[in-house]
């Protein structure tokens, strides 16, 4: 059976140029980076160029990016560590949107645990945070102001540098979760105007259980990982050089390619939607036409117009072949609707009744036509257990 993978935003394969590099750091580099002797300079030494690299990438110096284990960490890093440390001057207020990765969210309902105060902004119907109502939810007591820089369910691309502009004429900190958007497009954090930033790499087809934190000098933030004194004293533990080293060269070589890449999913992301909107009934689309990752291909059954079973979606393409994400939590074994769904408005069951494609390097226009056709076949399938 043919298999389609169309879940790049959930996790991309690893780059076979990125293994290279990291083959021969596991074997040449094996030495502790903080080690005096010349096995942990040499590891240092490729430690810090591939911080370097990284932090140059998103327009930020080299001592303003720290290795975290992915990109979880850095959030929690972000939203634990400026609000402990604002704590201490009355500034105990901290504001989230409702469409945030779980690693944002579930960290403020732990801060609201142990005493903070959280406001989680609504979003509109294509999935979009005003600036405006950020502006109206400060405090005096705001300390952080956390926006995903673009949504990994839809695709939209929030309006960071405005919010940052707000955020900065309050004194209040900004961060972004932009785990979905390096590597993908043009990430500047001087141009977005961000004081924080999340990373990962696995998301641009480098290794998984790396990530970085970038936190613009000057701001107050504590460390949440106590130890050693590693990466300036701001997350202790010994540094994983070869993850670091593959982590780098996952960034240039997506930096290299991102013009075509670009290109490429634009025309794809075209092909899909013509097809799935010429041939389906009742389809909504789900994130900003215009402001939205090009390889993000996010529909929905509304349910007002169709009997769609969400979970028989996703688990009738895997049959065919077909890897995709219905936007939804899977917990306990069970799909949940999504909540970015549902905060952009959409009622329980057309949540469930989603299906988000992610197109990546490798992905061809017949693997979208083999999609859609899959798609038309399992739909097929439940109309007629529905009739019988
Ligand atoms: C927007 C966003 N933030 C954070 C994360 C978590 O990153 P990691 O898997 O590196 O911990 C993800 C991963 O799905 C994500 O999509």
């Amino acid at each position: 059976m043919r298999r389609v993978y169309l879940d790049h935003t959930a996790t991309t394969p690893l780059d076979e140029r990125v293994l290279q590099t990291m083959q021969r750091a596991w074997t040449e580099n094996f030495g502790n980076a903080s080690s005096i002797h010349s096995y942990g300079r040499e590891a240092k030494v490729l430690l810090e160029e591939s911080r370097e690299q990284i932090a140059k990438s998103i327009g930020a110096k080299y001592d303003e990016l720290y290795f975290t284990s992915g990109g979880t960490e850095a959030d929690n890093h972000a939203l634990k560590g400026v609000s402990f440390a604002s704590q201490k001057f009355g500034k105990n207020h901290v504001i989230i949107t409702a469409i945030e990765h779980h690693a944002v969210l579930h960290t403020a309902d732990w801060l609201r645990e142990h005493g903070f105060e959280v406001t989680v902004l609504p979003v509109d119907s294509d999935a979009l945070v005003d600036p405006q109502r950020v502006e109206k939810a400060m405090k005096p007591n705001t300390c952080l102001i956390s926006v995903m820089h673009a949504n990994n369910e839809v695709g939209t691309i929030e309006p960071i540098k405005e919010i940052a502009e707000i955020a900065k004429s309050r004194g209040v900190v900004c961060h972004s979760d932009s785990v979905q958007t390096v590597g993908k497009i043009p990430v500047d954090v001087k141009e977005l105007g961000v004081d924080i930033l999340a990373l990962s790499a696995h998301k641009m087809y480098g290794p998984k259980g790396i990530g970085a934190i970038y936190i613009r000098k000057g701001i107050r933030i504590e460390s949440i990982i106590q130890g050693g004194s590693q990466e300036n004293n701001r997350r202790a533990g010994t540094e994983n050089v070869p993850l670091a080293a593959g982590f780098a060269r996952a960034v240039q070589i997506a930096a290299d390619e991102r013009e075509v890449m670009t290109a490429k999913y634009h025309q794809q992301r075209n092909v899909m939607r013509k097809r799935l909107f010429s041939e389906f009934e009742g389809l909504i689309m789900n994130g900003h036409q215009q402001w939205a990752l090009p390889h993000i291909v996010n529909v929905s059954f509304d349910s007002k117009r169709n009997r769609v079973d969400g979970d028989a979606l996703i688990v009738g393409l895997d049959l065919r072949g077909v890897a995709v994400t219905s936007g939804s939590a899977c917990s306990s074994g069970s799909m949940q609707a999504s909540h970015v769904l549902l905060a952009m408005g959409r009622d329980h069951d057309t949540a469930k009744a989603t299906v988000r494609f992610s197109m990546g390097r490798s992905t061809t226009e017949e693997d979208i036509d083999y999609a859609v056709d899959a798609l038309h076949e399992v739909v097929n399938k439940m109309k007629l257990a529905v009739t019988a």
